[in-house]
């Protein structure tokens, strides 16, 4: 068992640079599924998703090389198969692109259904939906795998989401790059890494307009060629090391991020009493000036406050007087790390997607990473709390947090990674 172990009661100073973002990687990795040649693809974060996805396309046949800490060489050539169903698929919710990627090459896909944290029920009907308008039949087998079946005829479509999603918007890009025809997506999600994602596609050749607004356009291509692409910085490791920056009333410089991403969380430091310098690639958060305001936040998708931010700021705001109000408006279910919150002497009440927080003192104690934000926002309580906080199921926050420990250690916290040898480990070797 592995555990992060801190010592809080610090203020972060100094200097940390970002990784490449998480959600255009888990993204862009199944992208490469459409490529007719070999791709490099540059700054992709140190992270177990990563390495996941990497390990799906090796078996499915695809020559996957790291070339070094940040830098993949994919050959998706080699693929020979439209089925992606072993365990390892179900292990995070992103193996779901694959469907797009590989109705779109093969115009079928047969994928097991994904896992990922758990934010309550996580439908996939609008994926479906973008498929089904574009001529794939779907079956559903035993519970636990999507066929799609468009060998008939596959094309492509006019597309209305009923509601705004990341996923359906990226799988159905994914699937209609090399659809015949003009499929047009309506209420489109407008998040950084759909944006990302149009440019490495249209970098390769593809032909697609409007990301970033909510209606995009994708004239099917037949060739895509190869390149090397580097991912964009991600904006929700950034807004995480703000928030912590910020709770611990400390002062950090923010490198390889791009302001534009950012705005949402610079504006609500700024509400706050941060003092919050903007420059080309990079940011600094000053929260040593005055004492910090209570807030309201209301998460929304881009460019709204990003939801996957909101655990860390709702720890941050466990740490300024007075009432701030939390909207989840995203999610039905994320709050499921405020009890861990609450063991830390957090005031946190939540009513359906509302948590009322009383600003107050955090104390050090064994807590829980619930998910992957829910572990980031533990980080945060933690580096506030004087003592030692000690969390555990640190796995989520591998999944989505490039080298963590070293990069807070570099602001100063007094964080380690242990090791704890499992007891009953112990027992049946004794
Ligand atoms: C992506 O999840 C991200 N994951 C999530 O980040 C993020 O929280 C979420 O977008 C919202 O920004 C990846 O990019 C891998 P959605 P996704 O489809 O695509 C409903 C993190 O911490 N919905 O935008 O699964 C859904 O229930 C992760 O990095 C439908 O009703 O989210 C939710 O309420 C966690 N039907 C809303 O839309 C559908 O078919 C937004 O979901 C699809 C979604």
């Amino acid at each position: 068992m592995e555990r992060i172990v801190i010592s809080g009661g610090k203020p972060l100073y100094g200097e940390v640079t970002v990784s490449g973002a998480k959600n255009a990687a888990v993204a862009i990795i199944p992208g490469v599924v459409l490529c007719d040649e070999p791709c490099r693809i540059e700054n992709i974060p140190n992270i177990s998703d990563v390495s996941l996805i990497a390990n799906i396309l090796r078996d499915m046949g695809a020559m996957v090389r790291r070339v070094d800490k940040n830098t993949l060489d994919i050959d998706p050539r080699p693929i020979n198969t439209y089925e992606a169903t072993e365990e390892g698929v179900r292990k995070m919710r992103a193996s779901y692109y694959l469907l797009g990627a590989l109705l779109g090459r093969f115009h079928k896909a047969k994928v097991a259904l994904p896992g990922g944290c758990n934010f309550g029920v996580r439908p996939i009907d609008q994926h479906l939906k973008g498929f089904q308008l574009m001529g794939a039949k779907n079956e559903l087998i035993n519970g636990a795998i999507i066929d799609l079946d468009a060998s008939a005829s596959f094309h492509g479509a006019r597309i209305y989401f009923d509601t705004v999603s990341v996923g359906s918007t990226i799988n159905v890009m994914l699937a209609a790059v090399k659809a015949e025809g003009q499929t047009i997506i309506e209420n489109a999600a407008k998040e950084p890494h759909i944006v990302d994602l149009a440019n490495f596609l249209n970098s390769m050749g593809a032909n697609i307009r409007g990301a970033g607004t909510d209606v995009i356009k994708i004239r099917g291509v037949e060739y895509l060629h190869g390149v090397t692409y580097s991912i964009i910085p991600d904006q929700i490791e950034a807004g995480t090391y703000m928030a912590a920056a910020a709770a611990t009333r400390g002062k950090i410089t923010v490198r390889n991020i791009t302001p534009k991403h950012l705005e949402s969380i610079s504006s609500k430091l700024r509400e706050m009493g941060c003092e919050i310098d903007e420059y080309d690639e990079a940011v600094i958060v000053d929260a040593t000036k005055r004492p910090l305001n209570r807030v309201n936040i209301k998460t929304m998708p881009h460019p709204g406050f990003p939801t996957d931010c909101q655990p860390q700021f709702v720890a941050l705001l466990t740490t300024v007087k007075g009432t701030s109000i939390v909207n989840e408006s995203v999610w039905d279910n994320r709050y499921q790390y405020v009890s861990e919150l609450v063991r830390m002497g957090a005031n946190i009440s939540v009513e359906g997607r509302l948590a009322i927080i009383e600003g107050g003192t955090l104390t050090a104690a064994p807590v829980k990473a619930t998910d992957l934000r829910a572990g980031a926002a533990m980080l945060i309580a933690g580096l506030v709390a004087e003592g030692t906080t000690s969390i555990s199921n640190i796995s989520y926050i591998e999944r989505g947090y490039s080298d963590v420990v070293t990069k807070f250690q570099a602001l100063g916290a007094d964080i380690k990674k242990i090791y704890i040898p499992d007891p009953d480990a112990v027992a049946t070797t004794a």
